[in-house]
């Protein structure tokens, strides 16, 4: 019996990997994060036990793992993006080691990617920014030291601001004497969705932009100027003239 926390992907059904849907169709118990985690990504199972643990806590969750595992039962274990960011895995994982239960996670699409896809967008342009911060603006839980977004924007690196949409005003007031007021930022709602949108501006102008539209939740926030970079160097990687491993030249 095993525990598999599989990444759903960003809502999209086909975005999720070969190997999370096959364990969705096979295993007997799925317990599915239904906040984030679409229906549709289940289609196909054949469980006898379908559990939304939006409403649960960690107890009644573990609960039902501790007693599909009594029972011989692989349990899909299903979480939204990639079960590795703010999916809460950590606490599941602490307790299914206690209690000595056996557990894998298959990796799926964060939504950060499917953002980026949306955009057409490469988040790592050479010259412009090499660094990806994914990140979180939440009033809920406190962020540890050093990592406000004020500290973060120091770096002027890309930014995917997660769980943030709502505190938009005060994103950009942290970002503004670091990117500057025409550094792009885009807001994008439900990536991925049926009913997926998005707003492209710039941090002085995003604010007005967003608040034309109706987006409370599933939003994430990108920003940096690798989203409407005008010129930026080539690659290295494709460069005719760079030689590697794989292209070694023919003198
Ligand atoms: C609890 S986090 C889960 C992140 C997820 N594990 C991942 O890898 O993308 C939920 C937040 O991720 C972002 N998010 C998740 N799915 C999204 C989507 N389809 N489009 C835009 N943002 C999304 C939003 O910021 C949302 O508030």
């Amino acid at each position: 019996m095993t525990v598999y926390f599989i990444g759903a992907g960003p809502g999209d059904p086909e975005l999720i990997t070969v190997k999370g849907q096959r364990l969705i169709r096979s295993c007997p118990v799925i317990l599915y994060a239904g906040s984030l985690v679409p229906e549709a990504v289940l289609q196909g199972h054949s469980a006898e036990r379908v559990v939304n643990t939006a409403k649960l806590n960690l107890a009644e969750i573990v609960n039902l793992l501790h007693q599909a595992h009594k029972r011989g039962q692989d349990v899909a274990r299903v979480h939204s993006g990639d079960p590795s960011l703010y999916g809460a895995i950590g606490e599941q994982i602490r307790e299914l080691r206690a209690l000595g239960i056996p557990f894998e996670i298959v990796p799926g699409v964060t939504a950060t990617a499917a953002c980026a896809a949306l955009l057409e967008s490469e988040l790592t342009l050479p010259g412009v920014s090499q660094t990806l911060i994914l990140t979180r603006y939440g009033t809920t839980s406190p962020m540890p030291e050093g990592e406000q977004l004020h500290d973060l924007a120091r770096h002027r690196a890309t930014l995917a601001i997660h769980l943030g949409v709502r505190q938009l005003p005060a994103i950009v007031g942290e970002l503004l004497p670091h990117y500057g007021a025409d550094c792009p930022i885009a807001v994008i709602h439900r990536a991925s969705w049926p009913d997926q949108d998005w707003v492209q501006g710039t941090l002085a102008d995003i604010e007005a932009k967003v608040a034309a539209k109706d987006f409370r939740r599933t939003a994430l926030i990108l920003v940096g100027r690798v989203l409407d970079p005008g010129a930026f160097a080539e690659s290295a990687l494709y460069d005719a003239a760079h030689r590697h491993l794989y292209r070694p030249g023919t003198d």
